[in-house]
């Protein structure tokens, strides 16, 4: 995996402005991808430079910013809109507006940044960002389908409150989004085409109007691990209980509060997974009679009964023809013991283990791996690393056709 994350690591990009005022993230967006470790090299139309200066992006990216195809000279044989993009390994263009898009579905090149884009020699990938009018435009559409037609990866545009005040499609990605998709561009697709099914999050039993049974579950590791099967190309569907999370873009999300609305979309979505990845916590008992109303407190003790929540995990492993099946196991003490026994009681190929006191609500986590080959212990990071090293594990069994 450090040979992976040293390949992308490497990469170039050139980072295309055009004039939006969504502009004003391409700069987050610049620092976002420096951080991945990813080159950037930034070009802007002349409209993109009515919203920032070519300055703060030289400074940002620490490179000087390309903006003019015929003043500049970079280069000495005036070939910049050649050799950029033959140097680099993707194009992004964020913002993209609707005259840009009209230039590319077209192939215009009357600027530095669209003749760079139409000499290209490298995948190219666009965010739009524009007014929700201009999205919906008969005329946008057919130039966006051209786009699709022609292989260049679009993403997004996001639904929201826009700069002009109304509200609907066509709000930029977030920075983090434009950044976390472009790193997974890179990834191999060793999943391609795969369909992973994921549980994340706490669930929630009502108990009355405004209580209920719930556990210190985040949702980090869950999230973390759709995440990473994205990167890895799987097509990644994701059920949630309850979180303050952003879903990554590209991934279908359902949004689920008990246990029992757990175990019916799961029902509902299992027949197509190829994977299933059981990260939720699932509370183990709900309240045999939760009251419509708030409870009036009293002298008496109140007493809950409490009956048990189908083992969402187990009615997945149990059925005729299940996915490859994955599970958390959190432990509060003998972990391999205990996770190993769930593995078997659950018949399930691999079962992640960690000790609750140090997994729950926490940023990073020690996990052991343990399937019917033997253990894989995974030192101490973040979620995200444990995510990406849980799925190689899981792609080395799954290739393997490992049973239970
Ligand atoms: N799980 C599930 N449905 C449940 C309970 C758990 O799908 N009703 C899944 C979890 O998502 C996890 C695995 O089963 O992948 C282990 O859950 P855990 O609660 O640790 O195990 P239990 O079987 O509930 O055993 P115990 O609570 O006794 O440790």
């Amino acid at each position: 995996m450090q040979r992976i994350m040293n390949q992308i690591q490497n990469k170039n990009i050139i980072l295309g402005l055009t004039g939006s005022i969504a502009v004003y993230k391409s700069a987050e967006l610049t620092r976002l991808l420096l951080d991945q470790g990813i080159q950037v090299q930034v070009v802007m139309t002349d409209a993109a430079c009515r919203f920032i200066t070519p300055a703060t992006m030289q400074a940002l990216s620490g490179k000087p910013v390309f903006t003019e195809l015929w003043q500049d000279n970079h280069a000495t044989n005036q070939m910049d809109h050649i050799n950029l993009g033959r140097t680099t390994n993707a194009i992004l263009i964020a913002p993209a507006s609707a005259d840009f898009i009209a230039k590319l579905a077209h192939g215009l090149a009357d600027d530095l940044l669209s003749t760079v884009c139409l000499a290209r020699d490298c995948p190219l990938i666009v965010a739009p960002a524009m007014n929700r009018k201009m999205w919906e435009n008969p005329a946008m559409q057919r130039n966006l389908k051209q786009l699709e037609t022609d292989g260049i990866t679009i993403l997004g545009p996001a639904s929201g409150i826009q700069a002009c005040g109304e509200e609907g499609m066509g709000r930029m990605l977030e920075p983090g989004e434009l950044a976390d998709a472009v790193f997974s561009f890179f990834w191999p697709k060793l999943l391609s085409g795969i369909k992973i099914l994921i549980t994340a999050g706490p669930t929630y039993e009502q108990i009355d109007a405004v209580r209920g049974i719930t556990n210190r579950s985040s949702g980090k590791m869950g999230y973390a691990v759709a995440k990473a099967a994205l990167e890895l190309g799987a097509v990644v569907t994701m059920i949630s209980g309850p979180t303050t999370l952003l879903c990554p873009h590209g991934i279908a999300l359902k949004n689920v509060t008990s246990a029992a609305e757990m175990f019916s979309a799961v029902q509902e979505l299992v027949a197509d997974a190829d994977i299933f990845i059981g990260v939720a916590a699932v509370a183990d008992y709900r309240v045999a009679q939760p009251v419509e109303h708030k409870i009036k407190k009293s002298a008496s003790t109140l007493t809950l009964e409490l009956i048990p929540n189908p083992d969402i995990l187990g009615y997945v492993a149990g059925l005729p023809s299940p996915p490859f099946c994955v599970g958390f196991a959190a432990e509060s003490q003998n972990l391999r013991e205990y996770a190993e026994t769930k593995r078997k009681a659950k018949n399930i190929q691999l079962i992640a283990a960690n000790l609750v006191q140090e997994a729950i609500g926490a940023d990073d986590n020690e996990m052991v791996l343990l399937d019917a080959v033997g253990e894989t212990i995974l030192p101490r990071a973040d979620k995200l690393t444990q995510a990406r090293a849980l799925l190689q594990r899981i792609i080395q069994l799954y290739r393997q056709g490992t049973q239970t």
